[in-house]
């Protein structure tokens, strides 16, 4: 990224309406202040040092994910430009983005932009950046999917969660705020993990190690049955694969891919 992508990418022209300096930077290549994060957005403490140990094993495990799952990934964003603006932009926002570890999966000159409740991924995420030059990055916002305050409506053409909605704390409220910023025709992307089908052992023991799994990992839930979220969202078209996740850890194989439509 260089001097001309940050001129280019000028918040002031962007969908993102009311901004506050609490919670977001524009600059990808400056340190974020953290003494003007959002105060709901603890990052000092042991709850901070837990976040960004959380951070720094998520940017870790992303590797390993990526190398398993990079076929399916690959087919997921594949038909990503399909969903540019009548102009030939493409504006993705991405919620829970982590370190950025699909950045590489969006197509060339594709615009981005990152969501994520913990500041901590910021130093991981700038990485990212660095690495994956065909983006444009409008910047970080430091909230939660359940209020996108900064992002107007009807502003992007697409939104992408992977590993996301396992983790949040209302999927339903996450998927309306998904409807309420994407333009009618836009698309919402995600790759996540689920409960195991009904009556099998794998389910038994996603609920016996949930607590634990839930109190260690941030909040990720083994439990959830996200399409059936998703289903009730009220997107247009809904494309769903459920899937196997390759070499996975148990108690996350089950895993659902696609894309629905607003
Ligand atoms: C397992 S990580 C996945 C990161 C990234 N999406 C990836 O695929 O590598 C889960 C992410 O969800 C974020 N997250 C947790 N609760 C969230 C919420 N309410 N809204 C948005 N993101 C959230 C976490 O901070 C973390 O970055």
């Amino acid at each position: 990224m260089n001097e001309r992508h940050l001129v280019e990418c000028d918040p002031h022209s962007t969908g993102l309406a009311n901004y506050t300096k609490s919670v977001i930077y524009f600059n990808p290549m400056s340190s974020v202040h953290k003494e003007q994060i959002h105060p709901e957005m603890e990052t000092t403490g042991l709850t901070g040092a837990y976040r960004r140990l959380f951070a720094l094993l998520s940017y870790n495990s992303t590797f390993i994910y990526n190398e398993k799952m990079h076929e399916f990934k690959r087919e997921l964003f594949r038909n990503l430009p399909r969903f540019r603006s009548g102009d030939g932009t493409l504006r993705l926002l991405e919620i829970g983005c982590g370190s950025g570890a699909n950045f590489q999966y969006y197509p060339d000159g594709c615009t981005v932009i990152c969501i994520d409740p913990n500041v901590h991924f910021d130093r991981y995420l700038r990485k990212n950046m660095e690495e994956n030059k065909h983006l444009c990055y409008e910047g970080f916002l430091v909230e939660s999917g359940e209020r996108l305050t900064h992002v107007e409506d009807a502003s992007v053409d697409v939104v992408v969660c992977t590993l996301v909605l396992c983790s949040v704390r209302n999927v339903r409220k996450v998927l309306q705020e998904v409807r309420r910023v994407l333009r009618t025709g836009g698309a919402f992307y995600f790759l996540e993990h689920v409960v195991s089908e009904c009556s099998s052992w794998l389910r038994f023991l996603q609920f016996v190690l949930n607590p634990l799994w839930s109190r260690l990992g941030e909040g990720c839930t083994l439990t959830r049955a996200t399409w059936r979220d998703l289903e009730a969202a009220g997107f247009s078209h809904l494309h769903i694969q459920h899937i196997s996740a390759p070499k996975m850890s148990t108690v996350i194989t089950p895993h659902i891919m696609g894309y629905c439509i607003k």
